[in-house]
């Protein structure tokens, strides 16, 4: 059974979405940098890379199901947040709206009875929760602890 076109086209689109994430977070890095926060800028470039493999995963299980891939044109990001909160804050919201994303390429692929699909899709429900709660979780110390709890996360972050 290779996937049906409305799930191929999905998982095209999911992999425009993990490549803009993966810019995303490339643009964060390089603004910690510049505000001279390594550790933060270290976090970002990793969370950049993982992206960039989640894109990877989803090319080639769609060319291993006889998928339609096509590589898109990405969007500009944002260059400037106002602070490390405004950028977890970002991230955070921002991994919300790519869950959403992922439970509705599931949707089609219940839709299409397709279980090896759903299969492979579990994978991306899992990590998504430990995404929302890793933001979520750097997000609500930087609330708590505020501004100067910064130079002690920018060490925990750079061990990543
Ligand atoms: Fe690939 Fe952060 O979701």
């Amino acid at each position: 059974m290779i996937l049906s076109k409305k799930l191929s086209e999905a998982i095209n689109a999911q992999v425009n979405a993990e490549m803009w994430s993966s810019n995303l977070y490339l643009s964060m890095s390089v603004y910690f940098q510049n505000v001279g926060l390594k550790g933060f800028a270290h976090w970002m470039k990793k969370q950049a890379d993982e992206e960039m493999e989640h894109a990877h995963k989803l090319i080639d299980y769609s060319i291993d199901r006889g998928g339609e891939v096509s590589i898109g044109q990405i969007d500009a990001v944002p260059t400037t947040w106002e602070g490390p909160i405004a950028a977890f804050e970002h991230t955070y919201n921002h991994e919300c709206h790519v869950s959403e994303l992922i439970d509705n390429l599931m949707n089609i692929a219940e839709e299409d009875k397709d279980h090896a699909s759903r299969d492979f899709l579990f994978w991306f429900v899992r990590e998504q929760v430990e995404e929302e709660s890793t933001a979520k979780e750097i997000l609500d110390q930087l609330k708590t602890y505020g501004e100067c709890h910064v130079a002690i996360m920018d060490h925990k972050l750079g061990k990543r």
